[in-house]
């Protein structure tokens, strides 16, 4: 059975652990502009059923960055489209490449794919998690801040696949999490449970943010609620992620979320601009946090 990373309960602390001193060090050899071809003659296929721009580029630009491939491949122009079953797709991939990235909807639908592939599956976003995000999330906390275990962690807005993703950090990694959203939005009863000790739920944003070492929130529409935007608007708006906010934070707080956003909503335009957001940062982690997850899951390095 390859190993295969559909959240991040795939991965234990240490092993999290090795992948972010991985990362930092491709991330130092990429500034040298010394690449090493570990994943030489290897090929990944990408495969995309909701828009992209930071995983796509990340993940391609990671493999041409260590001498591999990659296969972009999307429903409208593969026969996956055309009702070819997911599992079919699963058993061919693995005929020919040596591994598969997928962007999809259900979860369920990456862990039928993973369990008809010989190949490891990464999940690059389902509904449910949002697995790589987290690595580069995590990464970039602890390059900023040092370890994360033990630190307060407040989410805000929406309990969706990024929000399920920290939740899982949380209980991995040993921090407190604390969510602040509409009840209506809190994350599912199940991931509560998981969460344990590790997660707290709240409808007061200044409480959740207070002494908060980090500050973390997403669109409040993910890819296909779009169509639930006007209703939840006034919902979310207490939640938004402001210099009000921010101030009931640690003094030394930053601030992330995983983009795409959307200033004057989630998030006001001075906090996602100003001097403790470190979003760029973030986002460029994606590239170094993947090559390293690439290495462990092609390579079995790390
Ligand atoms: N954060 C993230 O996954 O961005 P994309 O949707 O652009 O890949
Ligand atoms: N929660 C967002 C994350 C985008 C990277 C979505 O699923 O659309």
């Amino acid at each position: 059975m390859p190993r295969h990373f559909l959240t991040l309960a795939d991965l234990s602390a240490a092993e999290i652990e090795t992948l972010i001193a991985r990362a930092m060090h491709l991330k130092q050899a990429f500034q040298r502009r010394q690449l090493q071809q570990t994943c030489a003659g290897r090929v990944l296929a990408l495969i995309f059923e909701k828009s992209s721009t930071r995983t796509r580029v990340s993940f391609e630009t990671a493999m041409a960055h260590l001498g591999g491939h990659s296969v972009f491949l999307s429903p409208r122009d593969s026969q996956l489209g055309r009702g070819e079953p997911i599992e079919d797709t699963a058993r061919v991939l693995s005929k020919m490449v040596d591994a598969v990235m997928i962007r999809t909807f259900e979860h369920e639908r990456i862990t039928r794919f993973a369990e008809h592939a010989s190949v490891p599956v990464i999940n690059g976003l389902s509904d449910s998690y949002h697995p790589c995000q987290l690595l580069a999330d995590l990464q970039t906390y602890y390059e900023l801040k040092g370890p994360i275990k033990g630190k307060k962690v407040a989410w805000f807005g929406d309990g969706n696949n990024m929000c399920n993703s920290w939740i899982n950090a949380a209980r991995i990694m040993d921090f407190h999490l604390h969510v602040a959203g509409p009840v209506a939005c809190h994350p599912s009863a199940d991931m509560v449970r998981q969460g344990g000790a590790n997660l707290s739920l709240g409808e007061d944003p200044l409480a959740a943010a207070a002494a908060s070492d980090l500050i973390v929130t997403d669109t409040w529409y993910s890819m296909r609620q779009e169509a639930e935007a006007e209703d939840k608007q006034d919902l979310f708006r207490p939640f938004q992620v402001n210099e009000r906010l921010m101030t009931s934070a640690a003094p030394d707080a930053i601030f992330m979320h995983c983009l795409p956003a959307y200033r004057g909503a989630e998030v006001s335009a001075e906090v996602i601009d100003g001097s403790r957001s470190v979003v760029w940062e973030e986002a460029g982690n994606r590239l170094h946090a993947q090559k390293a997850l690439l290495e462990f899951l092609l390579e079995g390095m790390g």
